[in-house]
């Protein structure tokens, strides 16, 4: 039997916010200055994607390459730390935002750090056990283990944190429900399920007996008010939204 865990919802209390990439409908996703806003509009956390350069350094991307998000060209893993930090990533979003950089994993765990917000860090696209070491590595330099959430559609980065650092919390991101949500959940020494929000709209009582093993949920990527109720009347713990400060603002107002 899994641990009750202290991502868990208590009945009635409202669901931890949980900025998509930073405040991504607001500033240039995955961004510091995203994450400041996030701050700012009363997110719990933040969720950003991490992915290294060619030369090892961990960086925070969503996408394999830099040409949607900055004003180069390639695939992050061609392109070394020093190419990554030369690129202007604000630029694209809004011409105000020009000079914005690529921020490494370690500058945005230590604004965290010092400004204060938790990290909910997806570890994107398959990582060897080294590349998952580095992240292992940064989290622990900075004194963040204790904010700092892993997720990841990979399994296998999953087990490699494990073994690297079971004290990190871990969550398994789903396109879809599995036939055995808790299941699967033991098997990776998970703290979270996080499925999207609209399958869990469908099946809703796979919260209740994942909540019965003590396995938090969290919804992604939901923007709208309807279906934060619904998520919420449902029971799941996070919501992960690019629309943070209207979640918190919801949260307050009822
Ligand atoms: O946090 C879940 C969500 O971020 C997964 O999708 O593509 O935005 O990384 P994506
Ligand atoms: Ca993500």
């Amino acid at each position: 039997e899994l641990a009750p865990n202290g991502y868990l919802r208590p009945d009635g209390a409202p669901v931890t916010v949980i900025a998509h990439r930073g405040a991504s409908s607001a500033a240039p996703e995955n961004t510091l200055v995203a994450q400041e806003v996030a701050r700012r509009a009363g997110a719990d956390w933040i969720e950003n994607d991490v992915q290294p350069s060619r030369d090892g350094v961990p960086f925070v991307l969503h996408d394999g390459t830099v040409d949607r998000t900055t004003d180069g060209a390639g695939a992050i893993r061609s392109l070394t730390a020093a190419q990554l930090k030369a690129l202007d990533a604000g630029s694209w979003f809004a011409p105000h935002y020009t000079g914005v950089r690529l921020p490494t994993l370690a500058e945005q765990l230590a604004d965290l750090r010092t400004r204060g917000g938790n990290l909910l860090l997806e570890i994107k696209g398959a990582h060897s056990r080294d590349e998952v070491a580095k992240i292992v590595e940064v989290i622990r330099a900075e004194q963040m283990t204790g904010r700092v959430f892993i997720q990841s559609f990979e399994v296998d980065a999953l087990k490699h944190t494990y073994a690297l650092a079971p004290e990190l919390p871990l969550g398994l991101l789903r396109g879809s429900l599995d036939a055995d949500p808790v299941a699967i959940a033991k098997e990776l020494h998970l703290t979270a399920y996080n499925p999207t929000g609209a399958a869990l709209i469908a099946k809703p009582e796979v919260v209740d007996g994942l909540h019965k093993a003590g396995v938090a949920v969290m919804a992604w990527t939901i923007d709208s008010a309807a279906q934060w109720r619904q998520l919420e009347q449902i029971g799941v713990d996070g919501i992960i939204t690019n629309r943070p400060a209207e979640l918190a603002g919801w949260n307050a107002a009822f």
